[in-house]
């Protein structure tokens, strides 16, 4: 499988980002501000590169959100994003191909074969949408994590969830620009949390991808535990666990999903048509549930390979 990742790592995206090379063909990733801004997020991806002692190349996309400032996620995540664990900074550069541009010469160079995931928010693939809509055609797949497709969102305007809430418009221009879409929510989530006590286990194994995820997930494991959280939660894992092995899906849904913009207590939020009340074509495919065993057996081995089935 030939992936391309656009992602604003952030501790659950790194966790992601070890699964993918651990079961694909990674030809680049594309980076957006998110989880913190750009400079730690841009870092991040280039350190997991180097920890992984692979070649793929980084991206630096967008700052900025579309049109409105945004609040990033670093009391969950740390001010770097990676748990502040003081990493030495690392030794690889960034490309000087923005990834809007990227993603589109690479939909060229991989035309048909590309699976596509988004994992932060949807900045840069809204601009390079915008830049050419015939995107969509040359793409194999696309998956988003984000939204919340009952209104139960992780922000403070309760309904929206963290990658869509951060920069709406764009992910009104993919949602309207894209036919169909494969969306991992942030309910989908919470219904396919880790155990602490396995992650643990999983995380002691003696390679360099579980030493280093340890310590940069560390404060992000003791504030879920802090907030009550029973299980550990990882959007970004589990959507990138649909992207491995798409057989994984137990339940799925094709409804019509809508971007509210303008709310003063919803913007962010992800509409679903579920009753199909306004006639208009599904444009994504919902995932609601996962073979929860296989999700983790994709975790560990992203942690360990020596597991890998
Ligand atoms: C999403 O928001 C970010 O904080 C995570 O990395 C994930 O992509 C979950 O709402
Ligand atoms: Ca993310």
């Amino acid at each position: 499988m030939k992936l391309l990742i656009d992602t604003d790592p952030g501790v659950d995206d790194a966790l992601a980002i070890l699964m993918a090379h651990a079961h694909a063909d990674v030809v680049a990733m594309t980076i957006a501000a998110g989880n913190v801004g750009l400079r730690h997020t841009v870092a991040n991806a280039l350190k997991l590169v180097e920890v992984l002692d692979v070649d793929t190349p980084v991206h630096p996309g967008c700052e900025q959100p579309l049109v409105l400032p945004a609040a990033d996620a670093a009391f969950v995540h740390g001010a770097d994003g990676f748990g502040d664990t003081g990493y030495d900074a690392p030794q690889r550069l960034a490309s000087g191909e923005h990834a809007a541009l990227a993603i589109l010469r690479l939909s060229h160079e991989h035309a048909g074969e590309l699976t596509l995931i988004a994992l932060g928010p949807l900045t840069n693939l809204a601009l390079a949408l915008r830049l050419d809509p015939t995107l969509p055609g040359r793409i194999k797949r696309l998956l988003i994590m984000g939204g919340a497709v009952n209104g139960r969102g992780n922000t403070h305007r309760v309904p929206a969830e963290f990658n869509i809430g951060f920069d709406p418009e764009a992910a009104h221009v993919v949602f309207s620009g894209w036919p169909m879409v494969e969306l991992i929510d942030w309910e989908a989530t919470m219904r396919h949390g880790l155990d602490y006590a396995e992650l643990e286990h999983w995380l002691s194994a003696d390679t360099a991808e579980a030493g280093f995820y340890a310590a940069i997930s560390r404060r992000t494991r003791t504030w879920a535990l802090e907030h009550g959280r029973k299980r550990l939660l990882s959007a970004d894992a589990l959507a990138m666990a649909v992207a491995l092995d798409p057989g994984i899906v137990s339940e799925a849904e094709e409804r019509h999903v809508g971007i509210e913009l303008a709310g003063s207590l919803t913007r962010g939020a992800t509409v679903v048509d579920w009753d199909d009340r306004m006639g208009r074509p599904a444009n994504a495919r919902i995932i609601l549930a996962v073979d929860q065993a296989r999700f983790e057996s994709l975790v560990r081995s992203g942690l360990d390979r020596t597991t890998r089935k």
